[in-house]
């Protein structure tokens, strides 16, 4: 069984002294995380390289939140892969709600980057979901086999192994609007379901996190979600205690005989 995964969104959020700051926070409060637990920071862009450092040594891992699939180019602005890595970055998220919905990238455009980034060896979040009008017409099923397939079928088969999931439908993100026990279920299983089609055996192994509005007061029902692998926490995960305290509540099941410590 892989690692239950909370991940850190930052979003525009901290500077670099503050981001420091959290870090040592945040190192102080690790050895009461659960064992199998895994903690991904994502930080901003300008930030990434420092957090890294300040993370050494620490069971902390870094990730940025955003790439461009060239390798390199005529692209103002943007920042591929192979600099994510030489930041010293290991994970990356890719198609997240406000990328797909402010910055209008298409379903395409995010299986380019998820390409992208394994090609370059980065650990991706590949971020789905449906929103709130695509849920009222029922069209949420739909909408997860299409985010998904069309970013990870032209990987093809026996290449998911570097990617996790991310269900987070739009209309929870930010909202303070979880959703209930049963849809975060009903939605694991389909993602589940349309993974095994895309990459039959290697699909099991692949964490599915749920994201959306996650808090203290919700991590222990959402963690208890047998489908759940891990946690994509944006506005929560600003404060290193409320991090922590996520990440402490979260995992209650029991360990696999190989996570135990001798
Ligand atoms: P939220 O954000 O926890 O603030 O809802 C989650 C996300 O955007 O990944």
């Amino acid at each position: 069984m892989s690692a239950f995964v909370v991940a850190a969104n930052w979003k525009m959020h901290k500077t670099r002294v503050e981001a420091r700051a959290f870090v040592d926070e945040l190192r102080s409060g690790l050895g009461s995380l659960p064992v199998g637990t895994s903690l991904v920071l994502f930080p901003s862009f300008t930030g990434l390289a420092d957090l890294v450092e300040a993370c050494a040594g620490a069971e902390i891992e870094v990730g940025a939140q955003n790439l461009h699939p060239g390798r390199e180019g005529a692209f103002t602005g943007e920042v591929s892969a192979r600099q994510i890595v030489e930041a010293g970055a290991s994970w990356v998220l890719v198609g997240h709600s406000e990328r797909r919905h402010v910055f209008a990238e298409t379903d395409a455009r995010v299986g380019e980057k998820l390409a992208a980034a394994r090609e370059d060896g980065l650990r991706a979040i590949l971020c789905v979901g449906e929103t709130e009008a695509e849920r009222e017409r029922g069209e949420t099923e739909r909408v997860l086999a299409r985010q998904l397939s069309t970013a990870l079928a032209p990987l093809g088969a026996q290449k998911l192994d570097r990617i996790a999931v991310a269900y987070e439908p739009v209309w929870a993100i930010g909202t303070g609007r979880t959703a209930s026990v049963e849809q975060v279920r009903a939605a694991h299983q389909e993602v589940r379901r349309i993974l095994s089609g895309l990459d039959g055996e290697g699909a099991d192994a692949i964490p599915i996190l749920y994201g959306g509005s996650v808090q203290p007061a919700n991590s222990a029902a959402l963690g208890a979600i047998p489908e759940v692998g891990g946690l994509l926490v944006g506005g929560a995960s600003l404060v290193a205690s409320t991090l922590l305290s996520i990440a402490r509540t979260a995992r209650p099941r029991p360990l696999e005989p190989d996570q135990v410590s001798p």
